[in-house]
C-alpha cells in the first residue's frame, strides 16, 4: 500500500509517498480501506522529530481516518467488512490502510460525508472527555475556548453551545473571531488587540467562566486562573508557550479551581475506548440530528501531504485539514 512516510525529521518537504506492506488485523482488531485522514498537531510535532509513534503503531503520522472496514480479526463481533467507519488511531493514518482497535472505530454519523468523517474522531474524543469529562461542564455554565477557529476549537463551541453552556473563544484575528462566532460561539475575542481576561470578565457580567479549554499553556495559565470562577476547571492540552506556567496556589485554593492536562494519545487503550464509547453516546446523535457538524477546512491528496502541513503551520486555516486517500 502506499503510505506517507517521515524519512527524517525536518520541515513539511520531508513528507514522503512510500510503499509500505498492508497492515494484518489482529484478532481484536479491524482494517480499514481509508478514504480520508485528518491532520492533527501532533502530526507535526512528529514529523519535525518531537512525537514518535508509540510502540506498536505504525512509524509513519496520522491520528484518525474514515473508510470501510475491510477485514476484521477473529474476536471482533461488532464490525464487518463493508461497514463505513471512523476512528481513533495511535498512528498510521496517513496510508491506505489502517489496523485499529475494535474499540476505537465508530460508525459514520448519519448524514455525514465519508470524507468529513475522518475529521471527527480526534476532536470529538478530545472536546468530549476534556471539557465534558474531567472539566464536568454543564449547563448555564460558561466555557473559554481558546484557538476557537482550529480544528479542536471549532468542536468546543459547538458542544459548549450544543449543551447549554455560554461560550467566549479566542482567536487572533478578527476574521477568525467572526468566524467563531458562526460556529456558534456567543462571544470572540482577538486575543491579538484585546484581552481576553477582561473580556471574559465582561461577558460573564464578572463572575468568571467556569471551565477553560486551553491549548497555549504558559503564560496563558495565570490568566485563565485570573478569569476563572470559583470552582472553575482549566484544562490544559497543549503547550504551543513552551515557558514554565506559574501559578498562584493562594489563588488556586481560594477558588477551589482544578488544573488538569492530558494527552488522549497517551492514554491507556482502556481509558481511549472508554472515551470512544462516551463520544458515541453522547455526541453521535447531536452529529445525525445536525445540531453540530464537522468543520472543515480544506481536503488534500495524500500525496500533497507537505502542502497539507504547510497550510496547518500556517495558522491560516479555520477547522479541520483532511487529505483525502481513497
Ligand atoms: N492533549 C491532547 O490530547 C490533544 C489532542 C488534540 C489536539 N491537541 C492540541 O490542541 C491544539 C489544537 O489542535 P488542532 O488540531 O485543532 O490544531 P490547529 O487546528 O492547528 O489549531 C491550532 C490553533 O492554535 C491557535 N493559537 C495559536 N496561538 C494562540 C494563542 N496565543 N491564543 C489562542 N489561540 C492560539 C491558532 O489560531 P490563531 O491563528 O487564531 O492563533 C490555531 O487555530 C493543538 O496544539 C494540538 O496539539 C491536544
Amino acid at each position: 500500500m502506499r503510505a506517507v512516510v517521515v524519512p527524517q525529521p525536518g520541515d513539511a518537504e520531508v513528507l514522503t509517498l512510500a510503499e509500505r506492506p498492508d497492515p494484518v488485523p489482529a484478532e481484536h482488531e479491524v482494517r480499514i480501506r481509508v478514504t480520508a485522514a485528518g491532520l492533527n498537531g501532533a502530526d507535526l510535532s512528529q514529523r519535525r522529530g518531537f512525537y514518535p509513534s508509540p510502540p506498536g503503531a505504525p512509524e509513519w503520522p496520522g491520528l484518525e481516518v474514515s473508510g470501510i472496514v475491510d477485514a476484521v480479526g477473529a474476536d471482533v463481533q461488532e464490525w464487518r467488512a463493508g461497514d463505513r467507519v471512523c476512528a481513533l488511531l495511535s498512528g498510521g493514518g496517513y496510508a491506505e490502510y489502517a489496523t485499529v482497535d475494535a474499540g476505537l472505530v465508530l460508525p459514520v454519523p448519519d448524514g455525514v460525508d465519508l470524507v468529513e468523517a475522518a475529521g471527527l474522531p480526534e476532536v470529538a474524543a478530545t472536546v468530549w472527555s476534556n471539557v465534558f469529562g474531567l472539566g464536568r461542564l454543564s449547563a448555564g455554565e460558561a466555557l473559554l475556548v481558546h484557538g476557537g477557529s482550529s480544528g479542536i476549537g471549532t468542536m468546543a463551541i459547538q458542544l459548549g453551545r450544543a449543551f447549554g453552556a455560554q461560550v467566549i473563544a479566542t482567536a487572533g484575528s478578527d476574521d477568525k473571531a467572526d468566524f467563531c462566532r458562526e460556529v456558534g460561539a456567543d462571544a470572540a475575542v482577538n486575543y491579538t488587540t484585546q484581552d481576553f481576561v477582561e473580556a471574559a470578565r465582561a461577558f460573564t457580567g464578572g463572575r468568571g467562566v467556569d471551565v477553560v479549554l486551553d491549548i497555549v499553556g504558559g503564560a496563558y495559565i495565570p490568566r485563565d486562573l485570573d478569569v476563572l470562577a470559583t470552582g472553575g476547571r482549566i484544562l490544559c492540552i497543549a503547550t504551543r508557550d513552551r515557558t514554565p506556567a506559574s501559578v498562584d496556589l493562594g489563588l488556586l485554593m481560594r477558588k477551589r479551581a482544578t488544573l488538569f492536562g492530558t494527552t488522549l494519545r497517551a492514554r491507556p487503550l482502556t481509558e481511549r475506548v472508554a472515551i470512544i464509547a462516551a463520544v458515541r453516546e453522547h455526541v453521535w446523535q447531536l452529529l445525525a440530528e445536525g445540531r453540530i457538524h464537522p468543520v472543515i477546512d480544506s481536503v488534500f491528496p495524500l500525496e500533497d501531504a507537505p502542502a497539507a502541513h504547510r497550510r496547518m503551520e500556517s495558522s491560516s486555516h479555520r477547522g479541520k485539514i483532511l487529505l483525502r486517500v481513497g
